[in-house]
């Protein structure tokens, strides 16, 4: 077991961890974030993904124990039903939700992305959510939201 202090969107948070603990056990399970979502646990799906110091990572080959005095975000850092990110607007507007289990890891990629690049080509948009796999969309309506988004973004402010 071993403690660890990190933040977790934007609050510190000191949690005790087993040594082979995954990041996605810890925050499903010790934390009750239940958007990051376990799909094939092994790197493939993307549905795990969260934000470490702003880059997309598979909570599920991420030990909890390495997060440890670094920064985490999950979809509840972009909004919520008070106030939706651009981007979660535009992901209803455009039709890039259906069943969902995709959406948390989707959405966050797409934030990571235009943090970096506020004006991202199509084929950007599509390296960025390469790692996320959608089986119900198709990916058109997911790349139209982020290309939507884009400009309205202030995810840099
Ligand atoms: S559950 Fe982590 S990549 Fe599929
Ligand atoms: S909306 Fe169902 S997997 Fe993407």
């Amino acid at each position: 077991m071993k403690k660890i202090d990190f933040t977790l969107n934007g609050k510190q948070t000191i949690l005790d961890v087993e040594d082979n603990e995954t990041l996605l056990h810890a925050l499903r399970e010790k934390l009750d974030i239940k958007s990051v979502k376990e799909g094939c646990s092994i790197g493939e799906c993307g549905a795990c993904t969260v934000l470490i110091d702003n880059e997309p990572h598979y909570s599920c080959l991420t030990l909890a124990s390495k997060v440890s005095g670094h920064d985490v975000k999950t979809v509840e850092f972009l909004g919520d039903e008070n106030l939706l990110h651009p981007l979660q607007e535009a992901f209803i507007t455009y039709g890039a939700v259906q069943c969902g289990y995709c959406t948390p890891g989707m959405l966050l990629a797409a934030y990571s992305l235009l943090l970096k690049n506020e004006h991202p080509t199509d084929t950007d948009i599509k390296e960025a959510i390469s790692g996320n796999l959608c089986r119900c969309t198709g990916y058109i309506q997911i790349v139209e939201a982020i290309r939507n988004a884009a400009g309205l973004c202030k995810c840099n402010s």
